[in-house]
Protein backbone atom coordinates (compact mmCIF):
# COMPACT_ATOMS: atom_id res chain seq x y z
CA UNK A 1 0.00 0.00 0.00
CA UNK A 2 2.70 2.51 1.24
CA UNK A 3 4.53 1.83 -2.71
CA UNK A 4 1.43 2.19 -4.13
CA UNK A 5 0.91 5.59 -2.49
CA UNK A 6 4.19 6.77 -3.11
CA UNK A 7 3.74 6.03 -6.90
CA UNK A 8 0.80 8.11 -7.50
CA UNK A 9 2.31 11.01 -5.04
CA UNK A 10 5.55 10.59 -8.04
CA UNK A 11 2.75 10.68 -10.79
CA UNK A 12 1.35 13.83 -9.84
CA UNK A 13 4.75 15.14 -9.17
CA UNK A 14 5.22 14.18 -12.70
CA UNK A 15 2.21 15.93 -14.27
CA UNK A 16 3.04 19.02 -12.60
CA UNK A 17 6.59 18.90 -14.19
CA UNK A 18 5.52 18.14 -17.70
CA UNK A 19 2.07 20.08 -18.44
CA UNK A 20 4.47 23.20 -18.64
CA UNK A 21 6.90 21.59 -21.31
CA UNK A 22 3.93 20.14 -22.94
CA UNK A 23 2.55 23.74 -23.36
CA UNK A 24 5.67 24.93 -25.02
CA UNK A 25 6.26 21.16 -27.33
CA UNK A 26 5.55 22.40 -30.94
CA UNK A 27 5.88 19.24 -33.12
CA UNK A 28 4.28 16.11 -32.37
CA UNK A 29 7.38 14.50 -32.10
CA UNK A 30 8.50 16.38 -29.01
CA UNK A 31 4.68 15.90 -27.35
CA UNK A 32 5.14 11.73 -27.71
CA UNK A 33 8.39 12.11 -25.65
CA UNK A 34 6.60 14.04 -22.90
CA UNK A 35 3.85 11.01 -22.69
CA UNK A 36 6.16 8.56 -22.84
CA UNK A 37 7.40 9.87 -19.18
CA UNK A 38 4.73 8.00 -17.78
CA UNK A 39 3.38 5.56 -20.43
CA UNK A 40 6.83 4.60 -21.24
CA UNK A 41 9.60 5.13 -24.34
CA UNK A 42 9.51 1.53 -25.88
CA UNK A 43 5.28 1.37 -24.88
CA UNK A 44 6.49 -0.17 -21.34
CA UNK A 45 4.41 2.18 -19.12
CA UNK A 46 6.46 3.05 -15.67
CA UNK A 47 3.35 1.28 -13.59
CA UNK A 48 0.88 -1.20 -13.06
CA UNK A 49 -1.89 1.59 -12.65
CA UNK A 50 -0.43 3.34 -15.89
CA UNK A 51 -2.55 1.85 -19.05
CA UNK A 52 -0.46 1.03 -22.00
CA UNK A 53 -1.37 3.20 -25.29
CA UNK A 54 0.90 1.70 -27.51
CA UNK A 55 -0.82 -0.31 -30.20
CA UNK A 56 -4.10 0.82 -28.19
CA UNK A 57 -6.77 1.27 -31.23
CA UNK A 58 -6.74 4.64 -32.60
CA UNK A 59 -10.61 5.40 -32.21
CA UNK A 60 -10.52 5.11 -28.84
CA UNK A 61 -7.44 6.87 -28.04
CA UNK A 62 -8.92 9.94 -29.52
CA UNK A 63 -11.68 9.44 -27.83
CA UNK A 64 -10.34 8.95 -24.15
CA UNK A 65 -8.14 12.19 -24.58
CA UNK A 66 -11.10 14.73 -26.10
CA UNK A 67 -12.95 12.77 -23.00
CA UNK A 68 -10.30 13.86 -20.56
CA UNK A 69 -10.26 17.32 -21.69
CA UNK A 70 -14.00 17.90 -21.74
CA UNK A 71 -14.15 16.41 -17.92
CA UNK A 72 -16.03 13.35 -18.81
CA UNK A 73 -13.50 11.22 -18.16
CA UNK A 74 -12.19 12.13 -14.56
CA UNK A 75 -8.05 11.83 -13.62
CA UNK A 76 -6.00 14.04 -11.93
CA UNK A 77 -2.91 12.90 -13.94
CA UNK A 78 -4.73 12.76 -17.16
CA UNK A 79 -6.69 16.00 -17.32
CA UNK A 80 -3.84 18.34 -17.19
CA UNK A 81 -2.14 16.74 -19.57
CA UNK A 82 -5.38 17.17 -21.97
CA UNK A 83 -6.11 20.49 -21.16
CA UNK A 84 -2.84 21.52 -23.30
CA UNK A 85 -3.91 19.89 -26.22
CA UNK A 86 -6.23 20.85 -29.17
CA UNK A 87 -7.71 18.93 -31.36
CA UNK A 88 -5.50 18.11 -34.44
CA UNK A 89 -2.70 17.21 -31.67
CA UNK A 90 -5.31 14.56 -30.08
CA UNK A 91 -5.82 13.25 -33.55
CA UNK A 92 -2.09 12.95 -34.57
CA UNK A 93 -1.49 11.29 -31.09
CA UNK A 94 -4.28 8.72 -31.42
CA UNK A 95 -2.80 8.09 -34.83
CA UNK A 96 0.94 7.76 -33.87
CA UNK A 97 0.58 5.61 -30.69
CA UNK A 98 -1.81 3.06 -32.70
CA UNK A 99 0.69 2.68 -35.15
CA UNK A 100 3.29 1.63 -32.20
CA UNK A 101 4.12 -1.73 -31.61
CA UNK A 102 2.23 -3.74 -28.75
CA UNK A 103 4.55 -4.09 -25.90
CA UNK A 104 5.03 -7.39 -24.38
CA UNK A 105 4.34 -7.14 -20.40
CA UNK A 106 5.17 -10.58 -19.88
CA UNK A 107 2.33 -10.94 -17.81
CA UNK A 108 1.51 -14.98 -16.84
CA UNK A 109 -1.20 -16.89 -18.68
CA UNK A 110 -4.31 -17.19 -16.22
CA UNK A 111 -4.87 -20.81 -14.97
CA UNK A 112 -7.77 -23.05 -16.48
CA UNK A 113 -9.98 -22.01 -13.56
CA UNK A 114 -9.68 -18.70 -13.76
CA UNK A 115 -9.62 -18.61 -17.72
CA UNK A 116 -13.09 -20.79 -17.35
CA UNK A 117 -15.01 -17.79 -15.23
CA UNK A 118 -13.49 -15.78 -17.53
CA UNK A 119 -15.03 -17.50 -20.57
CA UNK A 120 -18.12 -18.07 -18.83
CA UNK A 121 -18.70 -13.97 -18.31
CA UNK A 122 -18.00 -13.87 -21.65
CA UNK A 123 -20.84 -15.89 -22.79
CA UNK A 124 -22.83 -14.16 -20.75
CA UNK A 125 -22.30 -10.49 -21.58
CA UNK A 126 -20.52 -10.87 -25.16
CA UNK A 127 -17.83 -9.35 -24.60
CA UNK A 128 -16.07 -10.32 -27.62
CA UNK A 129 -18.89 -8.81 -29.59
CA UNK A 130 -17.65 -5.43 -29.52
CA UNK A 131 -13.41 -5.95 -27.95
CA UNK A 132 -13.25 -8.28 -31.08
CA UNK A 133 -11.94 -11.72 -31.03
CA UNK A 134 -8.97 -12.25 -28.73
CA UNK A 135 -9.93 -8.64 -27.00
CA UNK A 136 -7.97 -7.48 -30.17
CA UNK A 137 -10.23 -4.38 -30.26
CA UNK A 138 -11.15 -1.80 -33.43
CA UNK A 139 -11.38 1.65 -34.16
CA UNK A 140 -13.24 3.00 -31.19
CA UNK A 141 -13.35 -0.30 -29.09
CA UNK A 142 -10.05 -0.81 -27.14
CA UNK A 143 -7.69 -3.37 -27.17
CA UNK A 144 -7.66 -5.35 -23.74
CA UNK A 145 -5.20 -8.53 -24.46
CA UNK A 146 -2.01 -7.85 -22.94
CA UNK A 147 -3.31 -4.67 -20.96
CA UNK A 148 -1.93 -4.86 -17.38
CA UNK A 149 -3.62 -6.40 -15.26
CA UNK A 150 -4.00 -4.23 -11.82
CA UNK A 151 -5.03 -1.40 -14.68
CA UNK A 152 -7.99 -3.61 -15.90
CA UNK A 153 -9.36 -4.35 -12.76
CA UNK A 154 -9.36 -0.85 -11.70
CA UNK A 155 -10.95 0.44 -14.36
CA UNK A 156 -13.69 -2.48 -14.62
CA UNK A 157 -14.38 -0.87 -10.93
CA UNK A 158 -14.24 2.49 -12.26
CA UNK A 159 -17.01 1.89 -14.97
CA UNK A 160 -19.18 -0.19 -12.25
CA UNK A 161 -19.43 2.36 -9.23
CA UNK A 162 -19.47 4.80 -11.91
CA UNK A 163 -16.66 6.93 -11.38
CA UNK A 164 -15.44 6.43 -14.85
CA UNK A 165 -18.64 7.62 -16.46
CA UNK A 166 -17.40 8.42 -19.92
CA UNK A 167 -19.26 5.54 -21.20
CA UNK A 168 -22.65 4.74 -20.02
CA UNK A 169 -22.94 1.25 -21.26
CA UNK A 170 -19.83 -0.18 -20.59
CA UNK A 171 -20.68 0.91 -17.20
CA UNK A 172 -24.25 -1.33 -17.40
CA UNK A 173 -22.70 -3.91 -18.64
CA UNK A 174 -19.89 -4.31 -15.47
CA UNK A 175 -23.30 -3.86 -12.75
CA UNK A 176 -24.79 -6.61 -15.14
CA UNK A 177 -21.30 -8.83 -14.20
CA UNK A 178 -21.02 -10.12 -10.59
CA UNK A 179 -17.89 -7.85 -9.00
CA UNK A 180 -16.29 -11.02 -7.89
CA UNK A 181 -16.05 -12.02 -11.80
CA UNK A 182 -13.78 -9.17 -12.37
CA UNK A 183 -10.62 -10.11 -10.92
CA UNK A 184 -10.80 -13.29 -13.07
CA UNK A 185 -11.48 -11.34 -15.94
CA UNK A 186 -8.36 -9.20 -15.49
CA UNK A 187 -6.20 -11.96 -15.11
CA UNK A 188 -7.86 -13.67 -18.21
CA UNK A 189 -7.19 -10.62 -20.30
CA UNK A 190 -3.54 -9.56 -18.94
CA UNK A 191 -1.89 -12.67 -19.70
CA UNK A 192 -3.46 -13.06 -23.43
C1 LIG B 1 1.91 12.10 -15.41
C2 LIG B 1 1.80 10.84 -16.09
C3 LIG B 1 1.14 10.84 -17.44
C4 LIG B 1 1.48 11.59 -18.57
C5 LIG B 1 2.56 12.64 -18.71
C6 LIG B 1 0.59 11.16 -19.62
N1 LIG B 1 -0.27 10.18 -19.16
FE1 LIG B 1 -1.80 9.33 -20.20
N2 LIG B 1 -2.38 8.31 -18.52
C7 LIG B 1 -1.76 8.36 -17.29
C8 LIG B 1 -2.52 7.59 -16.32
C9 LIG B 1 -2.18 7.37 -14.88
C10 LIG B 1 -3.66 7.08 -17.01
C11 LIG B 1 -4.84 6.29 -16.44
C12 LIG B 1 -5.85 7.30 -15.96
C13 LIG B 1 -7.24 6.77 -15.70
O1 LIG B 1 -7.37 5.74 -15.06
O2 LIG B 1 -8.20 7.38 -16.22
C14 LIG B 1 -3.53 7.55 -18.40
C15 LIG B 1 -4.45 7.27 -19.41
C16 LIG B 1 -4.29 7.63 -20.73
C17 LIG B 1 -5.17 7.22 -21.81
C18 LIG B 1 -6.35 6.29 -21.68
C19 LIG B 1 -5.89 4.86 -22.01
C20 LIG B 1 -6.92 3.79 -21.83
O3 LIG B 1 -6.60 2.61 -22.03
O4 LIG B 1 -8.05 4.12 -21.50
C21 LIG B 1 -4.69 7.80 -22.96
C22 LIG B 1 -5.26 7.66 -24.36
C23 LIG B 1 -3.51 8.56 -22.60
N3 LIG B 1 -3.30 8.45 -21.25
C24 LIG B 1 -2.73 9.27 -23.51
C25 LIG B 1 -1.67 10.10 -23.14
C26 LIG B 1 -0.95 10.94 -24.08
C27 LIG B 1 -1.21 10.99 -25.58
C28 LIG B 1 -0.01 11.63 -23.35
C29 LIG B 1 0.96 12.70 -23.84
C30 LIG B 1 0.34 13.86 -24.49
C31 LIG B 1 -0.15 11.20 -21.97
N4 LIG B 1 -1.16 10.27 -21.89
C32 LIG B 1 0.62 11.66 -20.92
C33 LIG B 1 -0.59 9.05 -16.99
C34 LIG B 1 0.04 9.97 -17.83
C1 LIG C 1 -21.65 -3.18 -26.48
C2 LIG C 1 -20.20 -3.21 -26.70
C3 LIG C 1 -19.34 -3.66 -25.52
C4 LIG C 1 -19.43 -4.80 -24.77
C5 LIG C 1 -20.44 -5.93 -24.88
C6 LIG C 1 -18.32 -4.75 -23.82
N1 LIG C 1 -17.58 -3.61 -24.00
FE1 LIG C 1 -15.98 -3.01 -22.89
N2 LIG C 1 -15.92 -1.26 -23.90
C7 LIG C 1 -16.72 -0.94 -24.98
C8 LIG C 1 -16.37 0.39 -25.44
C9 LIG C 1 -16.99 1.14 -26.61
C10 LIG C 1 -15.33 0.85 -24.59
C11 LIG C 1 -14.64 2.21 -24.64
C12 LIG C 1 -15.39 3.14 -23.73
C13 LIG C 1 -14.81 4.52 -23.71
O1 LIG C 1 -14.78 5.17 -24.76
O2 LIG C 1 -14.38 4.93 -22.63
C14 LIG C 1 -15.07 -0.23 -23.63
C15 LIG C 1 -14.11 -0.16 -22.63
C16 LIG C 1 -13.72 -1.24 -21.86
C17 LIG C 1 -12.58 -1.25 -20.97
C18 LIG C 1 -11.60 -0.11 -20.72
C19 LIG C 1 -10.32 -0.34 -21.49
C20 LIG C 1 -9.26 0.67 -21.17
O3 LIG C 1 -8.19 0.63 -21.80
O4 LIG C 1 -9.47 1.52 -20.28
C21 LIG C 1 -12.53 -2.49 -20.39
C22 LIG C 1 -11.52 -3.00 -19.40
C23 LIG C 1 -13.64 -3.26 -20.92
N3 LIG C 1 -14.34 -2.47 -21.82
C24 LIG C 1 -13.93 -4.56 -20.58
C25 LIG C 1 -15.06 -5.26 -21.04
C26 LIG C 1 -15.41 -6.58 -20.60
C27 LIG C 1 -14.60 -7.43 -19.62
C28 LIG C 1 -16.59 -6.91 -21.21
C29 LIG C 1 -17.45 -8.14 -21.02
C30 LIG C 1 -17.77 -8.47 -19.63
C31 LIG C 1 -16.96 -5.77 -22.05
N4 LIG C 1 -16.00 -4.80 -21.93
C32 LIG C 1 -18.06 -5.72 -22.87
C33 LIG C 1 -17.70 -1.71 -25.54
C34 LIG C 1 -18.16 -2.90 -25.03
Amino acid sequence: MKNWTTSVGALAVMTLAIVPRLAAAQSIEEKVELCAACHGDKGVPIDKDTPVISGQTQGYLYFQLRDYKSGARKDDRMAPVAQMLERPDMLALAEYFSKQPWPALGQPQAPADVAARAQRTNTAVACTGCHQGEYQGEGTQPRLAGQWKDYLLRTMLDFRNRKRGNNPGMSDLMLATPEDELAPMAEYLAGR
